[in-house]
């Protein structure tokens, strides 16, 4: 793709963002601190879910330091609604391990070197919080260039990544971040896997793409995936959650939880604490972890 083609997606996708894009109150948090949570509950949750659950947290956690001091009890009992309970593990020590530092830092290099940030989230934190030019790539961004190029599906993480790079380094300070959220609504509006709306795309003139997506395979059967409540998911979620209500006596957990027998909750509950998610509490009782966040580097702290 040549470089005026490059910069005309640009310039036509900022714009269309300015006059066009989602209003999302996350968006108004710009600094590196709240960048990053946002960014860690995106990944797996629905924007319009941490949209609420977000202001919850950041009325628990105000700044860096309130979380990075919490207890991962306290953490986990914040992350509430938002599922996959890991990451807030990892988010804990992150904020550790990144108070202890100073700060968070503002390189991609040095953000990813905090435990649990992967190339996606340190490039969001770097570009949002700081004008960095690295575009973040998720599966929505990854589509959106993917198609550009002509290319949906075939290139690894590491050409994806040099390709959406290209897209950033003729842009101005802070445009990274402009570009990368303008993809990210497109894909949500537009550029959907399924049925993509060519027709009113701000790009479609520079889009390999445009018009010629085919038609995604059909739906699998309904009913062919496992229903949720029969996941090893919705019953480690369960678990957390009733030790959300016991609070810091903590609980026995035995016996059967909808579909899963005792023997199930008892793997699953060995799982977590394995984890770090939950602890003994004595007397057979377990609870959620009353620790400070796990793992962040005792040299430093
Ligand atoms: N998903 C992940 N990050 C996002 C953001 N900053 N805006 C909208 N959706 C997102």
């Amino acid at each position: 793709m040549s470089v005026a083609a490059t910069e005309r997606i640009g310039r036509a996708l900022i714009s269309w963002y300015r006059s066009s894009g989602r209003t999302l109150r996350i968006r108004e948090r710009t600094d590196p601190y709240s960048v990053l949570v946002v960014e860690v509950m995106a990944q797996q949750t629905q924007i319009s879910r941490v949209e609420t659950l977000a202001e919850r947290f950041f009325a628990r956690f105000p700044t860096l330091a309130d979380l990075a001091r919490a207890e991962t009890a306290e953490v986990l009992e914040a992350w509430r609604g938002l599922g996959y309970n890991r990451r807030a593990l990892a988010l804990h020590r992150a904020a550790a391990t990144a108070h202890a530092l100073g700060g968070l830092p503002k390189e991609v290099e040095a953000l990813q070197e905090l435990p649990g940030i992967g190339p996606y989230t340190a490039r969001a934190v770097a570009a949002i919080a700081y004008g960095g030019r690295s575009i973040p790539v998720d599966v929505n961004i990854a589509r959106v260039v993917g198609r550009i190029l002509g290319a949906e599906g075939s290139l690894k993480p590491r050409a994806l990544q040099e390709a959406a790079d290209r897209f950033g380094e003729p842009l101005g300070d802070g445009e990274a971040a402009a570009w990368a959220q303008a993809a990210m609504d497109l894909a949500a509006t537009h550029c959907t896997a399924a049925a993509p709306r060519c027709g009113d795309c701000p790009i479609a003139a520079d889009c390999a793409s445009a018009g010629r997506v085919a038609a995604p395979p059909p739906r699998r059967e309904r009913g062919s995936a496992t229903p949720f409540p029969a996941t090893r998911r919705w019953l480690r979620g369960r678990i957390i959650d009733e030790l959300r209500d016991a609070g810091a006596e903590g609980a026995v957990i035995t016996g059967a939880r909808g579909l899963h027998d005792a023997g199930a909750v008892d793997a699953a509950l060995e799982g977590l604490v394995a984890e770090g998610l939950v602890e003994p509490a004595g007397d057979g009782r377990v609870r959620l972890p009353r620790r400070a966040a796990q793992g962040a580097a005792p040299s430093i702290l």
